[in-house]
């Protein structure tokens, strides 16, 4: 009965929702105001989200102003390489919609810079120089300049350079994909990094599973979380691996370049740092008890850099602590994997030598790809493994190693009393205890 009423009051919220939507959107197109969108909380921008261009196989995704470059207009794409001998050029238009430009347009030659790999798709940065009438607020790109009127604009973001920021710390988590069930993981993850100082956490999302939509739900209505839809299964076929020989498709990795070089021109002027990792990732500071002491620390010692990369410790998932003092009975009906349980790491580089994950001064990265930084503007530094490491925990892919092979580290358990408590807290308002 209870959860009839709840029901109907979720459809009454949902329908309101939609209404307002609905008014929102009506109302913004009628009045054509010039949008504002870097001024607005990331929550109210418009939504990225995959535009094809008109004419052509190319893909648009977003579109920023990139201060460091001289105000040219970077627009993050998906290319497709058997297209990429025909010139691009870049539209600017005033005041104009989703649907066509409204307002006077002015046209130029882009250029681009493509993610190197064997795929037929990549992401890309096409480059559209500033654009020379001021009240330029949308950009499309195309093959064909003469013929620009017709075209799918993206609202210009970024438009003005900030030097204060709303957060310290804001986690991109590139993606999610399939039926990816791994509730427990996250919220424990989730609630991990809020002890420790992230303030935002944004994801795209392609798929996933039942149970952790709600801890996403639940997260998204604490306004902690923005999902990005990240429908890139309805365009493209999507590889689930960096190689194409591991996984056939036409992108790598469900589009997780696109989306990690979105989500840093997305916030570059929301937060101080971004950190760059997966769902079943953390970064854990060895000195420090949170990343802000951990990142003040590391911006003194090294003051002129800008990226700083934690090396890949993975922690098989397979072994266990033995003490018993995990897995906790309340949480055995919760699907996913419990990061307190697997204490025991690979030696280093045992999974891949160049694997590190990320935090960056996003105003200093030009371009990214998922482990290093490839165009940026500051220097990169190998964190010490013992001041700080990537906690990968996951099923062993390379080598299954005994016990014996591998060190017990109990750094997480200095942490489990409040990550416990805000674990069960966050499980039960998502509706999973
Ligand atoms: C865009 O729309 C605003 C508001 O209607 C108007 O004031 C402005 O002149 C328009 N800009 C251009 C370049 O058409
Ligand atoms: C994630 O994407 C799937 C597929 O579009 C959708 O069904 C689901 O509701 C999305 N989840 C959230 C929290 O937006
Ligand atoms: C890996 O090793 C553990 C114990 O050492 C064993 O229980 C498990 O079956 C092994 N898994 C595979 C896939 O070899």
């Amino acid at each position: 009965m209870a959860s009839t009423k709840k029901m109907v009051i979720l459809i009454g919220i949902n329908s309101f929702i939609f209404l307002l939507v609905t008014w929102l959107l009506r109302d913004q197109s009628n009045q054509m105001e010039i949008p504002v969108d870097q001024n607005r909380p990331p929550e109210e921008r418009a939504q990225p989200t995959i535009t094809p261009v008109l004419n052509s196989k190319h893909f648009m995704v977003s579109a920023f102003k990139d201060h460091r470059q001289s105000g040219a207009v970077r627009v993050i794409s998906i290319l497709c390489r058997e297209e990429l001998k025909k010139k691009l050029y870049c539209a600017f238009c005033a005041n104009a919609t989703a649907e066509g430009s409204v307002g006077p347009c002015t046209s130029s030659e882009a250029w681009f810079d493509i993610h190197r790999n064997n795929f037929p798709y990549a992401t890309a940065s096409v480059m559209c120089p500033s654009p020379s009438s001021p009240g330029a607020t949308h950009v499309s790109i195309t093959n064909d300049p003469n013929n620009i009127h017709n075209l799918k604009f993206l609202p210009i973001q970024n438009q003005e350079a900030k030097n204060s920021y709303k957060y310290n710390f804001i986690w991109c988590i590139s993606n999610i994909f399939g039926k990816s069930n791994n509730a427990l993981q996250f919220v424990q993850t989730m609630e991990l990094y809020r002890i420790m100082g992230v303030q935002r956490v944004v994801i795209y999302n392609t798929s996933c599973g039942p149970d952790i939509e709600k801890a996403f739900k639940y997260y998204q209505k604490e306004g902690i979380l923005e999902v990005v839809p990240w429908p890139i299964d309805k365009f493209l076929k999507p590889s689930g691996s960096w190689r194409p020989d591991y996984s056939p498709g036409e992108i790598h990795y469900y589009g997780q370049v696109t989306t990690l070089n979105d989500c840093i021109y997305r916030y570059m002027y929301e937060s101080k740092y971004l950190v760059l990792n997966d769902l079943d990732e953390f970064i854990m500071p060895y000195k420090h008890a949170s990343l802000g002491d951990l990142m003040g620390f590391l911006q003194e010692r090294y003051s002129d850099a800008a990226i700083f990369r934690f090396w890949n410790y993975v922690y098989p998932n397979t072994q266990s602590d033995d003490s018993g003092r995990y897995p906790l009975p309340q949480w055995k009906n919760v699907p996913g994997v419990s990061i307190l349980e697997h204490i025991y790491r690979e030696p280093e580089n045992a999974d891949s030598p160049i694997s590190a994950k990320l935090i960056v001064d996003p105003r200093r990265v030009e371009q990214t790809i998922v482990h290093q930084t490839q165009k940026q503007f500051g220097r990169t530094i190998e964190v010490p493994t013992d001041i700080g490491h990537l906690m990968h925990i996951r099923h062993p892919k390379e080598k299954n190693f005994s016990k014996d092979q591998l060190t017990k580290d109990k750094r997480l358990w200095d942490f489990e009393t409040k990550l416990i408590s805000r674990t069960n807290q966050a499980l039960f308002k998502s509706g999973l205890l």
